[in-house]
């Protein structure tokens, strides 16, 4: 039976006290610190690099720290990524001339490796590497923003990646608009790794809606 895991999108948090937001969101349950990266040129938003993810990395030691990259090159940032303390690193196939040489470099720096299919893009991108990666990200929302609705079309989406992937053992992370109301669908089509993002930190209480994710998964077994 595989395991469910919570990956809480630091995207929603409260950056005027981003230490303490990641600090509580673990105490609440989460399994991994999902970091988006945005360039305002590969996506239109600006998020945050290297340096605040060292300075999580320093505050939490403990974390899985899951960095989501939506920046074009990609490369050239991935030394400082891992140096900087990410445990999985994981970019999209269109924001790099050679998706192979890109996974091989991540991994030489000693992380993970997961491609990131956006909604307008087949599963089938994953066919040439798949034996490489340790992780398969489908989004459900077009990169860019919190707060998006979930993209209905990814659930047959996750099933051709399960179907892809086989017996091979590489999670399916979804990303974007998952809430309470609708992780059941999500984890039924073949997921086992769900980003939230707005769904918790828009919420006052972490731990009620961790675990409210994690009940609603439970019952759906
Ligand atoms: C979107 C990001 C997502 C996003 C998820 O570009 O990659 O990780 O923060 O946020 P919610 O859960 O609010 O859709
Ligand atoms: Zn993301």
């Amino acid at each position: 039976m595989n395991t469910y895991k919570i990956a809480a999108s630091i995207l929603s948090a409260d950056f005027a006290c981003l230490g303490k937001e990641v600090e509580s969101v673990l105490d609440a349950g989460a399994d991994i610190i999902h970091f988006d990266v945005m360039d305002n040129h590969f996506v239109p938003n600006l998020t945050i690099g290297p340096m605040v993810c060292q300075a999580l990395r320093h505050y939490c030691p403990k974390a899985i720290l899951d960095v989501h990259l939506m920046i074009e090159p990609v490369d050239a940032l991935i030394p400082a990524f891992a140096k900087a303390g990410a445990n999985m690193i994981s970019f999209h196939p269109q924001a790099t001339p050679d998706v192979q040489a890109t996974i091989d470099l991540i991994h030489q720096h000693n992380c993970q490796a997961g491609l990131v299919i956006n909604p307008d893009i087949a599963v089938d991108v994953i066919k040439d590497v798949i034996d490489c990666l340790e992780l398969v990200v489908l989004m459900s929302v077009y990169p860019g923003f919190g707060g998006q609705q979930f993209i209905p079309e990814t659930l047959d989406k996750i099933q051709q990646a399960r179907h892809l992937i086989a017996d091979r053992d590489i999670p399916i992370e979804v990303d974007g608009g998952i809430k309470v109301d609708n992780i059941v669908e999500v984890a039924k089509a073949g997921a086992d790794i769900f980003v939230a993002g707005s769904a918790i930190f828009n919420t006052d209480d972490y731990k009620r809606t961790i675990d409210s994710m994690r009940l609603a998964l439970t019952k759906s077994r």
